[in-house]
């Protein structure tokens, strides 16, 4: 059954057909990776892109399941594309529904900012054991995070406003707020305004992760240092993924933009750093129902430790 959520409506999809950094890099590693003759399943289809990709790569049968009303606009663009004899779009959610035969290879489009925040990585994982044969492939293969302590002028100063009791009121709770807001998710982050090199976070392999491991969280404790004299106000995150076939896909901050932006995870004040003092940093993803996340970080700088925060994202909503 349908549900109701962002994607229903066509301007989300409208979004991420536009980023060709991400479609080239699917449509590569699909081709790549499908075989002619290949059963392949796709989870959450959209509208039905990577669907048909794999279609023109030569797969024999392609089952493209998703849950929202965009379904009804999927079969629209496979049959103008001439497609609707190879893939069959099933509506519906991949936990209810049940395909026909098994698949050699399961593609989804499952990345969230933190790599796996979006909760669409236990369906596939659920998807893979049963659907997929001995030996079958996955596209992504696998999705790695990666966080780094970071100063981004724009949103430390408008984060700076609301902290600064403009009128004589304390408007800080409006910071707190704005602070925690999605719009976080699309910032402009470059590679000068990381204060120590990135670390991975949490790296994920899409064959051997069990549904367990991906119901139960993740989290991780890193050690950084700093490269120089600066700031911090927040972390930065992005991730890398192996697409398969030699392919990667990433939102990284010295690569072409994608529809990700990165993900900031704001701090409550500006910490001040010195070259080659230590950074502590630890984040939490929390899965908290359905296409929702629940983050938690803290920064250590020295003896001054900065928050323990919580985020919610809601993609979906
Ligand atoms: C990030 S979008 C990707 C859409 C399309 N594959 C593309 O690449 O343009 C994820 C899609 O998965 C669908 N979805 C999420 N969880 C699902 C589930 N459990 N069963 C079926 N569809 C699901 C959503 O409705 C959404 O359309």
């Amino acid at each position: 059954m349908a549900q109701n959520n962002s994607y229903d409506h066509l301007a989300v999809h409208r979004w991420m057909l536009r980023d060709t950094v991400r479609n080239e890099a699917y449509r590569q590693a699909i081709f790549r990776v499908v075989k002619p003759g290949d059963v392949v399943l796709d989870v959450g289809a959209g509208t039905g892109i990577l669907s048909i990709f794999a279609a023109q790569a030569g797969a024999r049968r392609v089952f493209a399941v998703e849950r929202s009303a965009i379904a009804e606009v999927a079969k629209r663009i496979i049959r103008t594309n001439g497609f609707e004899n190879v893939i069959e779009v099933v509506a519906g959610d991949l936990e209810d529904v049940s395909l026909p035969e098994k698949v050699d290879v399961i593609v989804s489009e499952w990345m969230g900012g933190l790599g796996v925040d979006e909760n669409m990585f236990a369906p596939v994982v659920m998807a893979r054991g049963r659907y997929l044969k001995p030996g079958g492939k996955m596209i992504p293969a696998r999705v790695t995070a990666l966080v780094a302590p970071a100063y981004v002028d724009e949103m430390d100063e408008g984060l700076a406003y609301w902290r600064s009791r403009p009128h004589g009121i304390d408007l800080s709770d409006i910071s707190t707020l704005t602070a925690n807001e999605s719009h976080m998710l699309q910032s402009d982050v470059r590679p000068e305004d990381l204060v120590a090199p990135a670390q991975p976070l949490w790296s994920h392999d899409a064959s051997e992760i069990t549904l367990e491991e991906t119901d139960a969280g993740y989290g991780a404790k890193l050690h950084f240092t700093a490269e120089r004299d600066g700031r911090i106000a927040a972390l930065a995150t992005w991730f890398v993924a192996d697409m398969g076939g030699g392919i990667s896909l990433t939102n990284a901050p010295d690569q072409p933009p994608t529809h990700w932006g990165r993900l900031l995870l704001p701090l409550d004040r500006t910490l001040e750093v010195k070259r080659g003092m230590p950074v502590d940093v630890t984040v939490n993803c929390l899965p908290a129902g359905p296409s929702k996340s629940e983050f938690e970080w803290d920064v250590q700088v020295g003896d001054t430790l900065d928050r323990h925060s919580t985020y919610r994202q809601r993609p979906s909503e």
